[in-house]
């Protein structure tokens, strides 16, 4: 199992009955779902950061329906077959996508972190053994190169703790949206729908060096507006757009929606 660092005083954190505890006497309880709240109070900039219960149960349904499992084979087939080490899923939100790189990479040494404890509930539902934390990527509660693999899938970069806590020669994943990802959706709530592909180097420094860029593109076709809501509640658009727009977006379903993805590995220089 992964070493956790004390939020409060960096120490490490060894676990006995459901208590995490450190040698100053800093103590955070295992919640019987499985998952540590390691983000301190006055680490949070709002009572419930991160996302909330109706993005979680959204994202939950939608990609249960399997629609992004074509993404998630290409990003099985770029991770070893075989356990390596300790690795990170940083922004796991409710876990769908971690579950499925737990079983090449191992549950007992796989860590989820996510801000929010909505996310995080549902995401330790699905694998007791993987460790689930409440805690934000802008501080890791974890050692310095402590993980063999970061992996990120359409959260913000959080360059200097990935660049801390990854081994030199760490692997660092990040998937982020091309220009096409969802353009008739897009099409649909904004009269301006310009967008430039993700591209990780954008934050990223001279600490990572690129492996290599690869795009994911491939159709499906949404059954219903219940499923185009959970994909518009899932996804940055749920802010941005306008009601009106949003209540209009059923009429896509039963026409082919593209999905557009970009999937970078980089690795964590050695010496910087
Ligand atoms: C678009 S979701 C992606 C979730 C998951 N990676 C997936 O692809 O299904 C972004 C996630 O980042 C989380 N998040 C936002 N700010 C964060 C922070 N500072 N630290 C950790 N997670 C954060 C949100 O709560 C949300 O679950
Ligand atoms: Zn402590």
């Amino acid at each position: 199992m992964p070493t956790l660092k004390c939020p409060s005083c960096d120490q490490i954190l060894t676990l006995s009955d459901s208590t995490w505890q450190c040698e100053s006497g800093h103590r955070f309880d295992r919640a019987r779902r499985g998952y540590t709240n390691l983000l301190l109070a006055q680490h949070r900039r709002s009572r419930s950061p991160g996302d909330d219960k109706d993005m979680v149960q959204a994202r939950t349904a939608f990609l249960e329906l399997g629609r992004y499992q074509p993404l998630a084979e290409m990003l099985l087939s770029k991770l070893p077959a075989e356990p390596e080490g300790d690795w990170l899923d940083l922004g796991c939100g409710e876990g769908w996508y971690t579950e499925r790189f737990a079983r090449q990479l191992g549950a007992e040494q796989g860590v989820g972190v996510d801000i929010s404890k909505f996310a995080i509930d549902a995401a330790a539902k699905r694998n007791k053994a993987l460790t689930w934390l409440v805690a934000s990527g802008a501080r890791l509660p974890l050692f310095d190169q402590s993980m063999q693999r970061v992996v990120v899938l359409f959260t913000r970069l959080f360059t200097d703790d990935i660049a801390r806590v990854l081994k030199p020669g760490g692997e660092l994943i990040v998937v982020g949206t091309g220009e096409h990802h969802l353009m008739p959706l897009r099409e649909a709530l904004y009269e301006d729908v310009r967008q430039s592909g993700f591209d990780a180097g954008k934050f990223l420094d001279d600490r990572f060096s690129l492996i290599d860029s690869e795009e994911v593109t491939f159709e499906w076709t949404p059954a219903d507006e219940q499923e185009l809501q959970n994909l518009l509640t899932m996804t940055p658009h749920h802010w941005r757009a306008k009601p009106s727009a949003k209540a209009d977006i059923g009429k896509l379903a039963g026409k082919a929606m593209p999905a557009h993805f970009i999937v970078q590995r980089w690795a964590r220089v050695i010496n910087s």
